[in-house]
């Protein structure tokens, strides 16, 4: 994919002011898109400049107002344990529910377990998402228990988000389909990794990102779930199903809020949504190592991509979406810079298909998953 420089619009607002030296990166880096990137060579730190706090300080009733009403109540929600083998029912039942699980996987085949995996890690890694929201200037918990209303949704987020993972995991574990000690390794090293988004501090920059990431999540588990009913096992397509909404509810609040920044704010916006879509929107586990495949992102992305769970497509189709939903095409009255990154994001769609038949092209291969027992898998 033809990428454009950034620096080429030229962003006063949110221009480069700090930078970091170069740091060692995991020799997989790639995008959202299978596309590999080269590593950044250097990060960028509070982007923002500091006369912008009090935008985002100004929007506090508004997030109380617009954007906590899209949490869940605790008792509201759903939790892990009612899509699962439940020992409160007693060891008899408790094991005949986990003989029925385990028959009811036996029709997913080990590159759908892969792809299980892939999104449960992605999801397993949560102190990621929350450490990195939590860099953002103007927005971040200040204490771990601010008042902020940012920081009361962050908290809230995590804690709703974080029952995706338990949930997976232990479906994954009873399923008795992968060697969990070769998952929870990747875990820990994917953790102790973290990610490579270059968020800047910035909010503008990470509210388009969180936009993004949600509604690629919601349409991944979405997938998940389709795949998971014609492979015979309706439980784990529910809770697939079940994890999808909650993603499509995060969506549509981190949505909202880029529409709020488009209003006070539409040229900084407008340039972060761009700066973002140049840098691409990486996979949130880019960085994830097994202990044994240095490839293993990029085996995982060709998975996904050939399974069609995340693809070339879904990458564009998403960008469509919001260039739709946050009617960018139509945004009036933008700076001469803002107009240049209105042009770049509103073109890049077809950019990004042409790359989707590039990727059609390639063959599949045997490759080794050290998360699956018989480990060759096609990819
Ligand atoms: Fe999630
Ligand atoms: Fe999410």
């Amino acid at each position: 994919m033809q990428t454009t420089n950034f620096s080429q619009f030229n962003l006063p607002s949110i221009l480069c002011r700090k930078t970091t030296s170069s740091r060692r990166l995991s020799p997989v880096l790639a995008v959202a898109s299978p596309t590999i990137t080269s590593p950044s060579r250097h990060q960028v730190t509070h982007s923002m400049p500091p006369e912008k706090l009090e935008i985002f300080r100004s929007l506090e009733p508004w997030v109380s107002e617009n954007i906590l009403p899209f949490l869940k109540p605790v008792e509201k929600c759903w939790q892990p344990i009612e899509f699962l083998p439940d020992p409160s029912q007693g060891p008899e039942q408790f094991e005949e529910e986990v003989r029925a699980l385990r028959q009811r996987v036996l029709g997913l085949s080990d590159e759908y377990f892969v792809m299980l995996v892939g999104n449960m890690l992605t999801e397993d890694a949560l102190p990621t998402y929350q450490t990195m929201i939590n860099t953002l200037d103007g927005v971040r918990d200040e204490t771990g228990s601010s008042p902020c209303p940012w920081a009361i949704w962050t908290r809230a987020w995590t804690a709703e988000e974080n029952r995706h993972g338990d949930l997976l995991r232990t479906y994954l574990y009873l399923s008795g389909r992968v060697d969990m000690l070769m998952v929870d390794k990747t875990l820990q090293y994917l953790i102790g990794a973290g990610v490579d988004i270059r968020l800047e501090n910035n909010p503008y920059l990470g509210f388009v990102y969180t936009s993004f990431q949600e509604r690629a999540t919601c349409s991944s588990h979405g997938n998940m779930a389709r795949l998971a009913t014609q492979g015979g096992d309706p439980m784990l397509a529910r809770m697939c199903g079940a994890i999808a909404a909650d993603e499509k509810r995060h969506e549509h609040a981190y949505t909202r809020i880029v529409d709020k920044l488009l209003e006070v704010d539409p040229n900084a916006t407008m340039l972060a949504i761009a700066h973002m879509m140049k840098m691409k929107i990486v996979m949130p586990m880019h960085l994830m190592y097994d202990g044994q495949d240095p490839n293993i992102f990029e085996h995982f992305s060709s998975i996904i991509e050939r399974q069609g769970i995340y693809t070339s497509r879904h990458y564009a189709e998403i960008l469509e979406f919001f260039i739709t939903r946050w009617e960018l095409e139509k945004l009036q009255g933008l700076s001469g810079e803002a107009r240049r990154a209105q042009d770049y994001v509103c073109r890049l769609p077809l950019r990004v298909r042409k790359l989707e038949n590039r990727v059609k092209k390639i063959e599949p291969r045997q490759v080794k998953f050290s998360w699956i027992f018989n480990k060759q898998v096609n990819a």
